[in-house]
């Protein structure tokens, strides 16, 4: 059975983020694989220190962060998966601070010793998992997802992971309601994503 994990950086319960990343899990279970959804709000993960101990040495597993919290099982799962659901609001132009955080905590896929200019990803050699990646704005869509960084730092979120997009479900206007619901088309495309992903 494949097992999916999804990584949600909403700050809210049951917004639209947290329906669309429901829809397309649901999906993905109903098309046969396990799916864990992970909500980074209920997750005690530290910044970053920049330290780069993570990523000293070489080699296709992540590097060892030298903090001992929640993402250290968050990577553990992220390497035993087989697909992923990547998905934060926007705000002020870009993921949530909350992704960012786990974002940045991702420095153990890179191997960048110091004296080299930049990282290079430790998965880049290996075959790119499947990943949906889902983003959401006030703006319209279009708008949101062209203008924001958003979707460009879930690009690069899956890349570092070793996955590559298979589709992106990017939902605007979502800041007219206190209790949002998803539209039928969102909810058809969410399907249709969730049996991409596991396909
Ligand atoms: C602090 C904050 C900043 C925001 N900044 C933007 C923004 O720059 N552009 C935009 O289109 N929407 C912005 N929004 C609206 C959110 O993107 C929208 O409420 C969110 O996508 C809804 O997701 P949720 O229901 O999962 O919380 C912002 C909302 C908040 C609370």
């Amino acid at each position: 059975m494949k097992r999916i994990v999804a990584i949600n950086g909403s700050y809210r319960d049951n917004g639209t983020t947290d329906q669309a990343v429901e829809a397309v899990a649901a999906a993905a279970r109903a098309t046969g694989a396990e799916v864990e959804i992970i909500l980074l709000r209920d997750t005690p993960i530290e910044f970053c220190l920049n330290c780069r101990e993570c990523t000293q040495l070489p080699g296709e597993a992540p590097g060892e962060c030298v903090q001992h919290d929640a993402m250290h099982e968050l990577v553990a799962k992220i390497e035993a998966a087989d697909g992923y659901i990547l998905a934060s609001p926007t705000n002020f132009g870009s993921v949530t601070a909350l992704f960012k955080r786990f974002m940045e905590r991702l420095m153990v896929y890179g191997y960048w010793p110091w004296g080299m200019h930049a990282p290079q990803f430790r998965k880049a050699a290996l075959p790119p998992k499947p990943a949906v990646l889902i983003g959401a704005s006030a703006a319209p869509g279009i708008m949101g997802r062209w203008l924001n960084a958003t979707t460009k730092q879930l690009k690069t979120t899956a890349q570092t992971i070793g996955a590559k997009p298979v589709g992106t479900l990017f939902i605007g206007l979502a800041a007219g309601a206190a209790h949002p619901s998803l539209s039928k088309g969102t909810l058809r495309k969410a399907q249709r994503l969730g049996e991409i992903l596991v396909k």
